[in-house]
């Protein structure tokens, strides 16, 4: 392997969009590469499936770990089945997953957390508290608690070789991540003008826009004095940025760039506001609780920030592939809201007549219809599922340079789940 090269930079791709072709280009890199076949600098068809030598593929693991087989397969709806077959290393993820196995690790800590978060949204008023309880309710996935406590035993047993328990405020660190993630979805649906939530009635549905709102945020003013009572302004100022980012977040989904070029970043940019930017923050509180020195913090914040990317891109692509029963939220919402998420993006450049209806947020007669078989004619998905693939691959390669340990397993574990959640 004289050939292989070593990329120095960190995990930003950049994309500029040209008619037909996304061109990206590698700031930072994601492994060593194959030198032989393309120019990193500018990288002219990585994503496109016509230039296999081009492909990302030839990316190999920081860790030199020989690549195994992993098959790929999506489904659109009933009536259009994609399947990539490609090579990636999936050697850290042979062992089965599941949430339970992770969930065994951090027992203790884990299962008396929705009574706790209860406790902390508890108000006189009772109509508030039962909207405020409404959604927390433990019947979500929990993946950021799930995450921030194993990253705090990570961390702690990184620091200290004991990883036995997770401090007080790290903990306190996971019933924020619940409970900012549990409002912003209250808020979301309202601003998505959503129904369904976890296969039953949203909070907006039942009590109305006015009260959804109001409880969204007694939840957060909820969280903001958790946060307030650690005493710790590094990290009082990690999380409310988090908040901020969120608001953010949603308020570029609802414009829509009229440069092309500037599309796919604005989507990137969006995405970690809106999703990534919880996790990443919250992995970095539970690292800096933990007393981690600034490099353990930027992998916690990076391994944070690559599974937000992944998880809403997979989230993008179920939108298309999945179905409302499977993900219990309305599923094919994203381009009736307007939304040009990943899969479309990429679409467009195979298929160009997307991109007016892009810029006007698909909102003629046909549109939606028309948008969503071009994507399902097109590689859109499979690109974007690329691109989570990276990001996860990234969040895998940040965790492993800290110390194993079974929580870190369990953390190089999640990744595979989020990659191929189907809900
Ligand atoms: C949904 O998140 C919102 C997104 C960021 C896509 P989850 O899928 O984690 O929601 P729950 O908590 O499990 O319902
Ligand atoms: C994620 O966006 C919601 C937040 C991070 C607030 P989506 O709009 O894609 O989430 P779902 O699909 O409604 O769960
Ligand atoms: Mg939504
Ligand atoms: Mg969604």
């Amino acid at each position: 392997m004289a050939s292989v090269r070593r990329f120095t930079c960190g995990p930003m791709l950049r994309f500029t969009i040209l008619p037909r072709r996304i061109y990206y280009r590698m700031d930072k890199t994601y492994g060593t590469f194959c030198g032989k076949h393309c120019n990193l600098q500018i990288c002219p068809a990585c994503l496109s499936r016509q230039n296999n030598k081009h492909s990302p593929l030839n990316f190999q693991p920081i860790n030199s770990a020989p690549l195994s087989t992993l098959s790929v397969t999506t489904s659109f709806s009933t009536s259009k089945q994609i399947q990539c077959r490609r090579r990636i290393s999936t050697n850290h993820m042979k062992e089965a997953f599941t949430l339970q196995n992770s969930y065994k690790l951090i027992e203790e800590e884990f299962s008396t957390l929705t009574e706790d978060i209860k406790k902390l949204t508890s108000s006189d008023k009772l109509e508030l508290q039962n909207i405020a309880h409404y959604h927390l309710d433990g019947h979500g996935k929990s993946i950021r608690p799930m995450t921030v406590m194993l990253m705090a035993k990570t961390c702690n047993y990184h620091h200290t070789y004991d990883d036995s328990s997770i401090l007080h405020p790290q903990r306190v660190i996971a019933m924020i991540s619940e409970m900012i993630h549990t409002a912003s979805l209250i808020h979301d649906d309202v601003i998505d003008m959503s129904d369904i939530r976890r296969g039953k009635p949203t909070v907006k549905a039942l009590w109305g826009e006015r009260k959804a709102i109001l409880a969204g945020n007694f939840i957060l003013s909820q969280a903001s004095s958790a946060l307030a009572n650690l005493q710790n302004e590094y990290v009082v100022t990690v999380i409310s940025g988090v908040i901020e980012d969120l608001v953010k977040g949603e308020f570029m989904q609802l414009g829509s760039k009229e440069d092309e070029n500037e599309r796919f970043n604005h989507y990137l940019k969006k995405t970690f506001k809106k999703t990534a930017s919880l996790i990443a923050n919250s992995c970095k509180a539970v690292a800096i609780l933990g007393n981690c020195c600034e490099d353990v913090i930027d992998i916690a914040y990076n391994y944070g920030r690559n599974i937000g990317l992944t998880f809403q891109l997979i989230d993008d692509i179920l939108d298309f592939v999945s179905c409302d029963k499977i993900m219990g939220k309305p599923t094919t919402a994203d381009l009736k809201l307007g939304l040009a998420t990943a899969p479309v993006l990429f679409a467009a450049q195979e298929y160009p007549e997307l991109h007016p209806m892009i810029m006007r947020r698909f909102s003629q007669i046909g549109d939606v219809r028309r948008a969503r078989d071009l994507v399902a004619k097109s590689d859109g998905v499979t690109q974007a599922r690329i691109l989570a693939e990276q990001h996860a691959k990234e969040a895998v390669r940040m965790i492993q340079q800290l110390k194993t340990s079974s929580s870190q397993q369990a953390l190089i574990h999640l990744v595979k789940f989020i990659l191929d959640r189907k809900k």
